[in-house]
């Protein structure tokens, strides 16, 4: 059976981009493939963080991705610290990795740039534990946006260097990228990605935004010159932003959907009534959810609890072909 798995770093507020990019391709295969999803809590820390925020969110994004469909009588749903051979892999991996391919990462090229304090070093491994995170579980597939395709591909390098030096250890992952949402743009800003961080309020549907809010932002979305609605990625970025989004949501196509709409305005409304389809029921949901913590306590710990007991052999497999002792 295929296996497949996604992580979600508790580090800003989930939005659409997120949703259509990672939660509902994962959701969606729940019942056919076999599915884990996790918050990566310890990846909230590579940037200033504050930990009262980072212990919030981390309840707050398992609620809102059960709130989305994430269902964990199916689904395999933990935290990424209360499983430790995480990081017990992780340093297994960087033994694997070279330094230069860690600094050739574009998202740390960016986000070491843009720190205003000290990088921290965690920065620059991030993606090897985000390859532990990938290859403890044989994944096959990790849904992710475009912006993370780079650190599954480092994974699948890092995975093949074992195997090969090592003996056969790691199943070899792939990216899996959504058809129309890989990349939804900022809608304030629509040259730049959809962000939980770099986004301002007015560019990012969050899922949590009140039914009014979406409809606001999405009614001053920025647009391009011109009157015609043509899906355009190159000339018409704003427009073709706002067709992706629908076609998204409605499971349509951006190009069939351009010819239906003669006016910017008919085509907003239109985007804005399928986002507050879409995010509505989500927020809904995750308000009844979030009313009980100990219940989402207790899936959480359920779900690390399944998960060690896999990661375990995956690790007592990679510490003996390296060349540790077993104890
Ligand atoms: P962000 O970049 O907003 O901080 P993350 O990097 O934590 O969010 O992303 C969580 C998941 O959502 C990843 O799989 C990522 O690729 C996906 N994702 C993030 N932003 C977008 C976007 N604008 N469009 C599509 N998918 C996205
Ligand atoms: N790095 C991803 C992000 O910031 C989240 C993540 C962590 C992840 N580990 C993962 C995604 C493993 C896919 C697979 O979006």
């Amino acid at each position: 059976m295929t296996t497949r798995l996604t992580g979600f770093t508790p580090s800003g507020d989930l939005h659409l981009g997120n949703y259509l990019g990672a939660i509902r391709p994962i959701v969606a295969r729940q019942q056919h493939a076999d599915t884990i999803a996790f918050i990566s809590d310890l990846h909230a820390l590579t940037l200033d963080h504050d930990p009262d925020a980072v212990r919030r969110r981390t309840l707050e994004f398992a609620a809102l991705l059960m709130a989305a469909g994430a269902d964990p009588e199916r689904l395999l749903l933990m935290v990424q610290s209360h499983v430790p051979e995480h990081t017990e892999l992780h340093y297994l991996l960087e033994c694997t990795t070279g330094y230069g391919e860690a600094q050739r990462m574009i998202q740390f090229k960016e986000k070491s740039r843009q720190q205003q304090h000290q990088v921290r070093l965690s920065l620059l491994t991030y993606p090897v534990l985000m390859a532990a995170d990938i290859l403890l579980y044989d994944t096959d597939e990790v849904p992710v946006g475009n912006d993370q395709s780079q650190h599954v591909e480092l994974a699948r390098d890092v995975a093949t260097r074992f195997n090969s030096r090592y003996g056969q250890t790691f199943a070899i992952p792939q990216a899996v990228n959504p058809a129309f949402a890989a990349r939804i743009m900022d809608l304030a800003a629509p040259d730049a990605k959809m962000s939980k961080s770099a986004s301002s309020a007015a560019g990012s549907l969050r899922l949590l935004d009140e039914p009014d809010t979406l409809r606001r932002k999405v009614m001053r979305a920025v647009t391009d010159p011109g009157d015609e609605v043509v899906y355009d990625p190159a000339g018409k970025p704003g427009v073709a932003n706002l067709l992706a989004v629908l076609a998204a949501c409605t499971d349509g196509d951006p190009v069939t959907l351009a010819s239906q709409f003669d006016r910017y305005s008919d085509l907003k409304r239109a985007v804005a009534d399928a986002v507050v389809a879409t995010v509505g029921p989500v927020r809904e949901r995750y308000l009844a959810l979030a009313a009980d913590p100990e219940y989402l306590r207790s899936v959480l710990r359920d779900g690390a609890k399944r998960a060690r007991e896999r990661a375990g052999d995956k690790v007592r497999a990679a510490k003996e072909a390296i060349g540790l002792l077993p104890a």
